[in-house]
């Protein structure tokens, strides 16, 4: 089948929930695609930063063959040694106590948003105690709940009534969030750097301020790493970026290396918050995804493949920010966004998808998230893509 009768038949049989790119990926390596035309492109978005090993990893794809050959799937009546392994490693590195597992970011978050209620409900018997404080401009998902937690109008839109008890305070207001503490919340909840929301990083202040107030009111602390996470900004979490330690991290995305799984990490009393019958979910800790998200944290934890990380990261930076009309780049580690001036970021994505490069945008800036296994010569070339047509409006 050629890309356009795949096309065809996708737009015939799914329903149009996505503005898509005409573009049907069929094969890769690494940071490049290749699709049914046989046409290659190099990309920087890895599947909004999911294939954070790039496409068809040797390693990752013997892993998950193995496993898928011995047992694809128990329920969650039983145990397996594939997800034990993963979750142990998981907490261990990121210094958190147990996890839980789902399969996606928003359902990641449903958790932490059920885990944070319940235990407040728990400790002080008051179900008014159920605020959560969320960002302006953040993202949380899809389901009904995350969106109600995403502080961005538009998304509240068509699908009411949407979940009561979020409230929205601007990032990087100290004293709007200062404003926004009373006797009903139980949580704050915010991404290190807001993704779809324009790749803005939090200023470390604030941050120190969502702590601070936490400690002082009992709040849960509640990271959404779903993006952040899983070596995007060259550390493991973007908490490390800020010295902080939250109760609840979500981690998803890049996670399994391009399978599906989201998972809700827990600390020090949030982590026997649920018991039997309270949450669940029927594919998670699948062992097939563990046996893929382990070769992913194999990686993670060799320094050597950090320190490589950290270099890549700057030099992909430095890239960035030397092309032609961008004004200035934000982010951390493979997690960046350039401001441009005189080409709208739609019209750059368009074009770079033309000469065979695939970026993506975030509100109005151009937006990066390339497998963190990208080569230099894999920059150097997108960068030359971009370039060219930066050079030409
Ligand atoms: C910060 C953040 N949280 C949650 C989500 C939702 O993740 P998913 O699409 O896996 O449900 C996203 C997706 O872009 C995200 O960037």
């Amino acid at each position: 089948m050629n890309a356009k009768e795949i096309i065809d038949r996708y737009n015939g049989a799914v329903i149009g929930s996505y503005g898509r790119l005409d573009l049907a990926l069929e094969s890769g390596s690494g940071a490049r695609g290749v699709d049914a035309d046989g046409k290659t492109f190099i990309d920087f978005g890895s599947g909004i930063g999911t294939n954070s090993l790039g496409y068809a990893d040797e390693e990752w794809a013997d892993a998950v063959s193995a496993q898928a050959h011995r047992m694809q799937h128990t329920s969650n009546y039983y145990y397996n040694a594939t997800a034990a392994a993963f979750a142990e490693k998981l907490t261990q590195m990121t210094g958190t106590d147990k996890l839980f597992f789902g399969n996606s970011g928003a359902e990641a978050n449903e958790c932490a948003i059920k885990i944070a209620r319940k235990r407040s409900f728990d400790k002080y018997g008051d179900p008014a105690r159920s605020t959560i404080i969320t960002l302006v401009n953040s993202f949380h998902g899809r389901t009904v709940t995350t969106l109600s937690a995403t502080g961005q109008e538009h998304f509240h839109q068509y699908f009411f009534p949407f979940t009561p008890g979020f409230r929205y305070v601007e990032a990087n207001n100290t004293q709007a969030l200062r404003e926004a503490v009373d006797g009903t919340v139980c949580a704050i909840m915010f991404e290190f750097i807001q993704g779809e929301g324009g790749v803005n990083v939090l200023e470390s202040g604030f941050v120190d301020e969502i702590f601070a107030l936490a400690d002082r009111y009992d709040l849960a602390t509640i990271s959404d790493e779903v993006q952040t996470g899983v070596g995007r900004t060259a550390k493991l979490l973007a908490a490390e970026h800020f010295g902080v330690k939250p109760d609840i991290v979500t981690l998803a995305k890049g996670l399994g290396g391009g399978l599906p799984i989201g998972v809700c990490l827990t600390r020090g009393e949030y982590a026997d918050v649920l018991t039997p019958g309270t949450h669940g979910s029927t594919f998670g800790g699948n062992p097939v995804v563990c046996a893929g998200g382990l070769v992913v944290l194999k990686r993670l934890s060799d320094p050597a493949f950090m320190e490589e990380l950290s270099r890549k990261a700057d030099y992909f930076r430095g890239s960035l920010a030397a092309l032609p009309r961008v004004k200035s780049v934000s982010g951390l580690g493979l997690m960046l966004g350039a401001e441009l001036e005189g080409i709208a970021a739609a019209d750059l994505l368009r074009a770079a998808f033309e000469k065979g490069l695939l970026v993506l945008t975030a509100k109005s800036k151009l937006r990066c998230l390339p497998p963190l296994t990208i080569t230099y010569e894999q920059i150097d070339a997108g960068m030359a893509i971009l370039r060219e047509i930066l050079e030409k409006c």
